[in-house]
């Protein structure tokens, strides 16, 4: 069984499409299977149903936003953000009554984008201290499907270990093989990861030595805070976010808040130089194995694992209780 099939993976919060995207207009999402149709209401709230019209099974996703609801394509029965149909066109007179509904999804939005759960989630949406810091200018950077499982991905940012052989092009130095004082601090759903790390370039100074000082934060199961500090010099906090679509495909979801430390932001650079580091990690990443051994025995490890190794531990306790108060409840 493919980790992923695990049903715990429907109880976290997911970033499913930015907020600038369901500005054009209704969207479909294909979260861990499930087929969304996504739409803004009139206060401009991100709503998500299934995307199956309970009349003919036309995809809502296709039809255009009306008085506060969703038409669908085919005969323009409207639904509401709770998946109440409130008018059946063709009987305008009619209460179409409760049987009349599409399955409705938890839906909100943060930091520019709307985030959707399948079933009630165990933890809210990390607040990340920089959204709440003047200092810091919030840039989008990537959204995109990569072939890859989110957790290798997940595991790769907070692997110190590959920079020296992956990101030889952009940051990485050869002479710093893993991170310096590596610690790292649970709390419930995931652990604070600091180290320190030799690098050859930093994000805001071309060619120089140049040391990064990590402050990161996994959130189980797919999202990853990576602030990275240098001795001068602003500092770079990178989220990633992976949305877990079907069959191992990926949404990389990418942000980053970025401080202005009086000298302004260079936002094209950032986003080069962010995208080359990237690239370098999407071509080895796409090469792993799909699925993710939560027993250790499974694959080889070596000392700086450690994040890794936790994150997989925790994980499959999330699996385990979830899978026992399934059982209790039935
Ligand atoms: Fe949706 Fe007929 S299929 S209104
Ligand atoms: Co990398």
């Amino acid at each position: 069984m493919n980790v992923m099939e695990h049903a715990v993976f429907r109880c976290f919060w997911y970033p499913v499409i930015p907020m600038s995207e369901l500005k054009q207009g209704p969207r479909r999402f294909e979260l861990l299977g499930q087929a969304l149709a996504l739409f803004l209401d009139d206060d401009g709230v991100p709503a998500a149903l299934e995307d199956r019209c309970c009349h003919r099974t036309a995809r809502l996703s296709l039809g255009e936003v009306c008085d506060n609801a969703i038409a669908c394509p085919y005969h323009g029965w409207r639904y509401n953000r709770d998946g109440q149909c409130v008018l059946v066109p063709q009987m305008p007179d009619r209460d179409p009554g409760p049987k009349r509904r599409v399955k409705a999804f938890s839906c909100r939005e943060k930091y520019g984008y709307a985030w959707v759960a399948l079933e009630e989630p165990l933890f809210d949406i990390p607040d990340f201290p920089e959204a709440a810091d003047d200092r810091f200018v919030l840039i989008h950077e990537f959204y995109e499907e990569w072939r890859v499982s989110g957790l290798r991905v997940m595991e790769n940012e907070l692997d110190m270990a590959h920079p020296s052989y992956v990101h030889l092009g952009t940051f990485g130095s050869p002479e710093h093989l893993v991170a310096e004082d590596a610690k790292i601090e649970e709390f419930p759903g995931g652990f604070h990861y600091t180290g320190r790390l030799g690098v050859k370039q930093a994000h805001h100074a071309q060619d120089r030595n140049n040391e990064r000082f990590l402050d990161c934060s996994w959130y189980a199961p797919f999202i990853c805070r990576l602030r990275i500090n240098y001795a001068d010099g602003p500092a770079h906090v990178i989220i990633n976010c992976q949305v877990p679509l079907a069959d191992n495909r990926s949404q990389v979801v990418q942000f980053c808040f970025q401080e202005d430390d009086g000298a302004g932001i260079d936002e094209a650079a950032i986003l080069a130089f962010d995208r080359k580091v990237t690239l370098e990690d999407k071509h080895v990443l796409e090469s792993t194995d799909a699925d993710v051994p939560l027993d250790p025995r499974d694959e080889r490890h070596m000392v700086s694992d450690k994040p890794g190794l936790v994150m997989r531990r925790m994980i499959q306790s999330l699996i385990e209780d979830h899978e026992t108060q399934a059982v209790a409840v039935q």
